[in-house]
C-alpha cells in the first residue's frame, strides 16, 4: 500500500512514557504473567474482541519496559514487538479511554511506523487500556485491521468491557496463585506440627527405656566390680585360697548376684528391643516428605501412629487415666497411596480423638480403630472415640482451615482441613464423621482400592 505524499517525511514518534511508569511496571510484574503460556480464558476474550470488532487481528498486549508482549493473539504470528513501535504503548498513556486510529497513514504518530509501512500493514487500530484496580494501565486489549475503518459506539463499549474482563482474569489468576502458595504453606506448617508431635512422642517413648537401662548400668557396674574383686582374690591366692576368701564370697552373696545379674541383663535387652521398635516405627512413620505413590500396608501405618502416640494413650488426663485401644483390623489389600500423607491423616484423627478423651467427664476412655473392605472397590478405616462429641453448632466449620476450639499452642485448626485435602484431593477418597453429644465421635476414611496392588513381600508400611 503506498503512502500519501504528505506523510512521506513523517518519522514514527517514540511513544510517551506514562508519568507513573515505575509503579506501572510493578503493577504488571505483580501478575507474573509475562512470557507465560497461552491460556484459554484470555484466548476466548481475544477471539470475542476480533469477532465483535470485525477485525482479523486482536491482541492482549502487555507493555513491558522495552517491549509489548502478547498474552493472547488472533491473526498474528509475532509474540512481541519493540515498545517504541507499539500502538499500545501510546494507548496506555490515556488509561481512561480507548485509543482509536481509523487510518494509521493519516496519523503522524504512526504513518511511518514499520508495522504500518510493512508487515503486518496496520491501518486500523482500536485499543482499550487494561487498567488494574489501583489505576495502572499495563497494556491493552486491541483490535487491528489491515484496512482503514472505524467502530460503532457499541463496539467500542463492548471492547472496553472485554478489557475489564481481561483484568478480572488476571486478578483471578493472581488470587489463585496466592491461594496455592498459601495452601502449600498451610500444608507445610501442618507437617511441621505433625513432626513436632512425632518428635515429642518419640522422645518420650525412648526416654523411658533409656532411663531404666541407665539405672541397670549402675547395678551392673557394682556387681561387676564385686565379681572382679573376687576373681582378683582368687588369682592372688590360687591354688591355695585362704579362709578369708570364703568370707568375701559370703559377703558378696554370689547366689543373689547371679540371679539379679540375669534379670538386669534381660531388662536391659528388653529396653534395647523397645528402642529398636520405636526407631523402626519412627522410620516407618516419618515419611511425611516422601513423594510419589507407593505400595503400602494401612495397618502398619496405623500401628506406627499408635506407637508414636503411645505416651499420650498411657496417661491421657490429669489423673493419668489410660485410653483402652480396641483394634479390629479386617483383611485389606495393599494400597497404592502416599503413605507418609496417610500417616499424617491417622496422626491428626487419632490426636483429635485423644484430645477429646482428655475430658474429665469421660470415664472409661476408649479408642476404637477398625478397618474393612466396603464394596469391592473401597476400604474404610474407622477411628472412634467415646469423648464428649463435636458440639452441633461447630460441626459446619470443623473442616475450615484455622478453625479450632483448642487453646493457643494446642491446636492450629489445620488437622481436619489438611486431612480432607489428603484423602479427597490426593487419594480420591472420602472423609466423613458421625458425632453424638456425650457419646463420642467416629471419623471414617474411605479410600478407593482401584489402584491397589497384589500383596507381595517387602511392601512398605505407611
Ligand atoms: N474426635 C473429636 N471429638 C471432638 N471434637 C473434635 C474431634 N475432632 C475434631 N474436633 C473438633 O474439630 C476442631 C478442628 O479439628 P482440627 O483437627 O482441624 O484442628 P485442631 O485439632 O483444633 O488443631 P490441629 O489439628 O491443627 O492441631 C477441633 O478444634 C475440635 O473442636
Ligand atoms: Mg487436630
Amino acid at each position: 500500500m503506498s503512502q500519501p505524499s504528505t506523510v512521506e517525511s513523517w518519522v514514527p514518534q517514540t511513544p510517551p512514557v506514562p508519568s507513573n511508569e515505575a509503579e506501572r511496571l510493578q503493577a504488571l510484574e505483580r501478575y507474573q504473567v509475562l512470557d507465560t503460556l497461552a491460556e484459554e480464558a484470555f484466548d476466548d476474550l481475544t477471539q470475542l474482541a476480533a469477532y465483535i470488532c470485525g477485525t482479523p487481528i486482536a491482541l492482549i498486549s502487555l507493555v513491558d519496559e522495552h517491549r509489548q508482549w502478547f498474552k493472547s493473539k488472533v491473526g498474528l504470528d509475532a509474540t512481541e514487538t519493540p515498545r517504541e513501535l507499539a500502538f499500545c504503548a501510546h494507548a496506555i498513556c490515556q488509561p481512561d479511554q480507548p485509543l482509536v486510529v481509523p487510518n494509521a497513514l493519516d496519523d503522524e504518530r504512526f504513518a511511518s511506523n514499520p508495522l504500518v509501512t510493512s508487515d503486518p500493514d496496520i491501518r486500523f487500530y482500536a485499543g482499550t487500556p487494561l487498567v488494574t484496580p489501583d489505576g495502572h494501565a499495563i497494556g491493552t486489549l486491541c483490535a487491528i485491521d489491515r484496512v482503514p475503518r472505524n467502530l460503532s459506539a457499541e463496539q467500542i463499549e463492548a471492547l472496553r468491557s472485554l478489557g475489564r474482563q481481561v483484568i478480572s482474569q488476571l486478578e483471578l489468576r493472581l488470587q489463585l496463585q496466592n491461594l496455592q502458595k498459601a495452601q502449600a504453606q498451610l500444608v507445610h506448617s501442618e507437617k511441621m506440627s505433625a513432626l513436632g508431635q512425632l518428635v515429642g512422642g518419640v522422645a518420650h517413648e525412648i526416654n523411658n527405656p533409656v532411663t531404666f537401662i541407665k539405672g541397670n548400668l549402675k547395678y551392673l557396674e557394682r556387681y561387676t566390680q564385686e565379681l572382679l574383686q573376687l576373681l582378683q582374690a582368687y588369682q592372688t591366692h590360687y591354688p591355695d585360697p585362704p579362709p578369708a576368701l570364703q568370707t568375701l564370697i559370703e559377703a558378696s552373696d554370689l547366689a543373689f548376684l547371679q540371679a539379679d545379674l540375669q534379670k538386669l541383663l534381660q531388662s536391659t535387652r528388653n529396653g534395647g528391643d523397645r528402642i529398636q521398635t520405636i526407631v523402626q516405627s519412627l522410620r516407618n512413620f516419618s515419611r511425611l516428605d516422601e513423594t510419589g505413590l507407593k505400595t503400602a500396608d494401612i495397618h502398619g501405618g496405623l500401628d506406627s501412629t499408635l506407637m508414636v502416640l503411645d505416651y499420650r494413650l498411657k496417661a491421657v488426663d490429669e489423673h493419668k487415666h489410660p485410653v483402652t485401644v480396641l483394634k479390629n483390623y479386617g483383611q485389606l489389600p495393599l494400597l497404592n497411596c502416599y503413605p507418609g500423607q496417610l500417616n499424617q491423616v491417622f496422626m491428626n484423627l487419632i490426636s483429635n480423638a485423644i484430645d477429646a478423651l482428655e475430658s474429665p467427664s469421660v470415664r472409661q476412655k476408649t479408642l476404637e480403630i477398625w478397618t474393612e473392605t466396603v464394596r469391592d472397590d473401597r476400604i474404610a478405616i474407622h477411628i472412634r472415640d467415646n469423648g464428649p462429641g463435636i458440639p452441633a453448632e461447630i460441626r459446619p466449620r470443623i473442616f475450615d482451615p484455622f478453625f479450632t476450639t483448642k487453646s493457643m499452642g494446642q491446636g492450629n485448626g489445620l488437622g481436619l482441613y489438611v486431612s480432607h485435602q489428603i484423602i479427597v484431593k490426593q487419594h480420591g477418597g472420602k472423609l466423613s464423621y458421625h458425632s453424638e453429644t456425650g457419646q463420642g465421635t467416629e471419623f471414617v476414611i474411605e479410600l478407593p482400592v482401584s489402584a491397589a496392588c497384589p500383596r507381595e513381600e517387602g511392601a512398605n508400611t505407611p
